[in-house]
């Protein structure tokens, strides 16, 4: 064999395995950017699964494990200052309340009804979809209110822990806060009240709420929280003796009387806003029905003048009970989470605000 055939067949055999140096790994990188490209799917499906998977009671159960701080932390702020996204959820109907409690977001109202007339709008409310009921001792209904919670609950439509029940006492009405209580419990026919409200300040509201704190601690109070609290003083004297902070306060609210600077304030302790007289109240109606705003709202929406409140009082983060005993204002009522009010028209509303009220208690 001559020395040049040597190295020719040497050059080829270099050739050869150079190439196929080259053609693994070229094969090798090949596979490893696949591996990447399966990898980084995997991480985008993660996300989404984790997020889209994120259930609302996950949501909530990570609430649960915040302290209050954190959850003002978390709230997402925007440079619209309405904006507030609280704990406030439309679309799951709930909002989160400071103490990690789920709360409905509206509910059934059930001043001036008769026992017998609370028991049917209570069942007729929870058959429509209704997860919140608001009593009062005061209002000598709470008996009706319990036999409307029971019966739904015999006939199979909830769970007792599915119905969020709403009573308050009256401050003066007992010289033992804790006998309201117990009467309350008595006579609504349950084992725990999920909100129990101070109904007014009272000389002895501070006697009445450390009460309220004794058995939201026994667990026969699941939330507590005060009403006909307007101005930042009255909240700030409750705060200043209250050992924990007030999760509700349920104040005249409506379209001529907004509570929209209290509710900037309070919201700084996680504490959310419940209107009561969303509709002005029995002998109001009209008034509000008819305001312009709030029918050219109606008709551009194609709903009632009741459901463009309701659904304004939702966007404005209110709690709503509007109160009602006809079953079909009941139905009507609740039919409001298919239509959403753009900032336009929200700002419309805003501002037919005049600061009226229309009781003075
Ligand atoms: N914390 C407090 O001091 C306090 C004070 C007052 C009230 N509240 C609570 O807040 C709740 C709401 O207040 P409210 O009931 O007095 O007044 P409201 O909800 O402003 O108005 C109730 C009136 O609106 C009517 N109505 C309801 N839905 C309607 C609809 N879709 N179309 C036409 N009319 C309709 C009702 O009549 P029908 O019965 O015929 O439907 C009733 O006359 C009370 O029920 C009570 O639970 C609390």
């Amino acid at each position: 064999m001559s020395k040049k055939f040597i190295i020719i067949i040497g050059i080829i055999i270099s050739i050869i395995v150079i190439g196929a140096i080259i053609a693994i790994i070229i094969v090798f990188a090949t596979k490893n950017d696949d591996k990447d490209d399966k990898k980084h799917n995997i991480d985008i499906d993660d996300t989404t699964g984790s997020s889209d998977s994120t259930s609302s009671s996950d949501k909530t159960d990570n609430t649960d494990e915040t302290d209050n701080t954190d959850k003002n932390d978390n709230t997402d702020k925007t440079d619209n200052p309405r904006d507030y996204h609280n704990n406030y959820i439309i679309s799951e109907k709930i909002a989160i309340l400071n103490n990690g409690i789920k709360m409905p977001i509206i509910g059934l109202g059930t001043w001036t009804l008769s026992n017998d007339e609370a028991e049917e709008s209570v069942y007729a409310a929870i058959k429509e979809g209704y997860r919140l009921i608001d009593t009062a001792e005061y209002y000598r209904d709470e008996v009706g209110v319990g036999k409307g919670v029971k019966k739904s609950i015999e006939e199979g439509i909830i769970k007792r822990e599915d119905v969020f029940i709403t009573t308050k006492i009256m401050p003066g009405a007992y010289s033992n806060p804790d006998m309201a209580i117990e009467d309350s419990l008595k006579n609504l026919d349950v084992d725990y009240i999920d909100l129990m409200l101070i109904h007014q300040p009272g000389s002895n509201d501070e006697k009445v709420y450390k009460s309220m704190e004794k058995y939201y601690r026994n667990g026969k109070l699941k939330s507590i929280g005060i009403s006909n609290y307007y101005t930042k003083s009255q909240v700030d004297k409750v705060l200043s003796f209250a050992t924990i902070t007030p999760a509700i306060i349920q104040n005249e609210n409506h379209i001529y009387y907004q509570n929209n600077e209290l509710q900037e304030y309070v919201r700084n302790y996680g504490i959310i806003i419940e209107s009561w007289y969303p509709f002005g109240g029995r002998g109001h109606t009209s008034e509000n029905f008819n305001n312009e705003v709030i029918v050219s709202l109606a008709n551009k929406y194609k709903k009632t003048s009741a459901q463009i409140i309701l659904r304004w009082n939702l966007q404005a983060e209110y709690i709503v009970i509007p109160g009602s005993k006809n079953p079909d204002h009941i139905k009507e009522n609740y039919n409001i989470f298919d239509f959403e009010l753009s900032s336009e028209d929200m700002e419309k509303i805003y501002n037919i605000n005049k600061n009226q009220r229309y009781e003075n208690w």
